[in-house]
């Protein structure tokens, strides 16, 4: 169901945790609220095997089929993110240690190593136990294996698991001295015994050790999930699997290398602002999401089944299949930010989710469905809150489950000229210590892209290195540190052949080791930006840099020299004055920006808005008024547009089509409620 049909609804729902004479009540209501898919069991391992091999099921049998009895589908989750107390008990050794050598006790969730034997041994008998009971259940939609991968370690078996991820990338220990510099500092190593994981240590860490160790915990913890991933498919080749990707610079996942490992992708958002902040974090979620979809599409042949695994069904008004990915946790209410709980203002519940929707998420789920009286997240919101069903969180519910049913036929690609690309490894590398700047920050610079970039109406996709680039009139790498020779080629390529890019300091400095690229940054990219950056100026937080014409750099600038490149902007004051801050170059058949410097959120916004008009890209809906969010869906014949008006004002937005929330005929204009959504079916584009 989560290719086509209709949306998804739903949540997390943890009936483990109530009587069971509520589970009628919770039928009842999600059946008000058209609630159509729940996960069930994520949690729950203790209550399912509360002894070793010894499982009640008897429960879950219950709920799966008052579930089915009510037209409810289910995800039915492995309950691996929390093992119960008798393992942790029964196998100390499979108990996590951090970085400082301290091992980690059970009484929270997510303790265990997941490159421990026993727990993964203890991991595929439950999830296999699971599959032997439920793989055929009529309930059974989708499975979701585990939570939110996203633990580390240090212990001893993920130091020999390290070795052997380490032999295999680096063949033998010349190349992995070499990768890791290890002559700097007396590092060399003469055997691969003497390696361990980046444990905490005197001084600076190395950074190709850094960067290694999080690449193999990555493909750790996704082996962790394929094996699991694996037995349930031979369980029942025609339900769909997917784990949910948790969002957030520490994570240590590459979440575009496992896109093409998960049936869907699946993404939990939580917003951590509070303003229109929280509004821009929900674009670029989205937007990142569909990028690791596409990525995964791009990078496998979809199967063809009919089961409705892996490929989008073709829908009936013929759009061009779209990679699906979808929501699969929010929260319906508050948005947690420093230290504080802020309930979300009525109607931004439904924004929120439809602005997913429209960015290609096949549903809306949250955590959770009912608020639990205890338990460390009892204050957590929920679908159906403390107060019950009479509040008006459950009354936007139902109408948001209301607004999803009208939605169905809501299909084809998400229109974008600009490309962003994402990288995790260059997101770890700027992390690593002795860096000129603790400032530095690959995530943030591709939120500050997308900000400017939404800010200015544009739709983006994001990309990984590699993927294909026809269509996209614009490529940013935002702070795109590492740049191995592939990476280069893929870069050089789009704009040989007439691409225009913008790319931001540091992009390309680095190669796929971390190791500087000589000669002047940016490294791989210096000829093809026309520029030779010579030396940086890390700004302290606060400190601005003044742009000549107005406007400022923060974070970083740079002693840059022009090498084929036109200066577009320059450094106004102190030690760079009137040197070169912002450069445009002509490459191949295209053009190339580079920007030495983070510029203010307003001049950000105008000097991407004026590189993609040179594009040859236009904004989704030129005529919106600011504050208006457009989004566009587009099928071969029909194509659909998402209007949000992010203002307190209302606003009149040219469109013509029908507006499928209300059914009304749109003939030339749309008026906008404060805070309101519309999604046309256009006529006439
Ligand atoms: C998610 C997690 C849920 C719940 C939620 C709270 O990251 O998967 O289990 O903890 O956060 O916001």
């Amino acid at each position: 169901m989560w290719s086509d049909g209709p949306l998804c609804y739903g949540g997390d729902y943890n009936p483990e945790q109530w009587p069971a004479r509520v589970w009628a009540e919770d039928v009842a209501l999600m059946r008000q609220a058209r609630v159509n898919l729940v996960t069930v069991g994520v949690f729950a391992w203790s209550r399912l095997e509360p002894a070793p091999g010894r499982y009640t099921f008897d429960w879950l049998d219950q709920v799966l089929d008052l579930l089915h009895a009510g037209g409810i589908r289910v995800a039915l989750a492995t309950p691996t993110a929390s093992p119960p107390p008798w393992f942790s008990l029964a196998h100390p050794g499979a108990l996590p240690v951090t970085a400082d050598g301290v091992r980690l006790h059970h009484g929270s969730r997510d303790t265990y190593c997941a490159a421990a034997p026993a727990y993964r041994q203890a991991a595929r008998r439950i999830a296999a136990a699971l599959a032997d009971r439920y793989a055929h259940h009529p309930a059974l939609a989708l499975w979701h294996v585990h939570n939110e991968y996203g633990t580390t370690c240090h212990c001893e078996h993920t130091a020999r698991a390290f070795r052997r991820w380490l032999t295999t990338r680096h063949g033998d220990l010349a190349t992995l001295n070499d990768a890791w510099t290890t002559s700097f500092w007396s590092q060399h190593y003469s055997d691969w015994a003497q390696i361990s994981t980046p444990r905490a240590t005197q001084y600076l860490a190395n950074p190709g050790q850094l960067l290694d160790f999080r690449r193999f915990w990555s493909d750790t913890l996704l082996a962790a999930y394929a094996e699991q991933r694996d037995l349930l498919r031979a369980a029942n080749p025609a339900i769909p699997i997917t784990t949910n990707y948790v969002l957030g610079d520490w994570v240590p996942v590459d979440h575009a290398r496992w896109a093409a490992e998960v049936d869907v992708v699946a993404v939990d958002h939580y917003p951590s602002a509070v303003d229109v902040g929280a509004e821009e974090q929900t674009a670029l979620a989205g937007d990142l999401a569909r990028g690791w979809a596409q990525h995964a599409a791009a990078c496998r042949p979809a199967p063809a089944t009919a089961a409705g695994r892996g490929s989008p069904a073709v829908p009936d008004h013929g759009a061009p299949a779209a990679p699906a990915w979808l929501l699969m946790e929010s929260a319906p209410n508050q948005i947690h930010t420093a230290g504080r709980i802020h309930a979300k203002e009525p109607g931004r519940m439904l924004r929120h989710s439809l602005a997913h929707v429209a960015r290609g998420s096949r549903g809306a789920m949250f955590f959770q469905w009912r608020a639990p009286t205890g338990g460390a997240e009892r204050f957590h919101s929920a679908l159906v809150p403390h107060a019950g069903p009479d509040s008006r969180v459950f009354r936007e519910a139902v109408e948001l489950g209301a607004a999803l049913a009208r939605l169905t036929e809501v299909d084809g690609r998400v229109e974008a000229s600009v490309a962003i690309a994402v990288d995790a490894a260059s997101g770890w590398a700027l992390r690593h210590p002795g860096l000129p700047s603790t400032r530095l920050d690959h995530h943030e610079e591709v939120a500050a892209a997308h900000r400017a970039l939404w800010h200015a109406g544009y739709g983006c996709d994001t990309v990984t290195p590699g993927d294909p680039l026809d269509g996209y009139r614009l490529l940013v790498l935002p702070a795109l540190y590492l740049a191995g020779d592939a990476t280069a080629d893929w870069v050089r390529e789009y704009v040989r052949g007439g691409g225009h890019l913008l790319a931001t300091y540091l992009s390309g400095a680095a190669d796929e080791h971390a190791r500087v690229r000589p000669g002047g940054y940016p490294g791989a990219l210096r000829d093809l930006l026309g520029v030779r950056a010579e030396e940086f100026h890390p700004l302290a937080e606060g400190d601005h840099i003044p742009l000549a014409g107005g406007g400022t750099g923060r974070i970083w600038a740079e002693t840059l020299h022009l090498a084929g490149a036109d200066a577009v902007t320059s450094y106004a004051g102190g030690i760079l004055d009137g040197r070169p801050a912002v450069t445009r170059h002509r490459w191949g058949a295209g053009t190339t920006w580079y920007v030495s410097t983070r510029p203010d959120e307003d001049t950000y916004r105008r000097l991407l808005d004026t590189a993609a008009r040179a594009a040859g890209a236009a904004p989704v809906h030129p005529d919106a008024p600011a504050g208006v969010e457009a989004v566009r869906r587009r099928g071969e014949r029909v194509s659909w547009l998402f209007l949000f008006n992010h203002t307190d004002r209302e606003q009149r937005v040219p469109a013509r089509g029908v507006e499928l929330l209300t059914d009304a005929p749109v003939d030339a204009a749309l008026a906008l409620p404060p805070g309101g959504v519309a999604v046309l079916r256009e006529s006439g584009t």
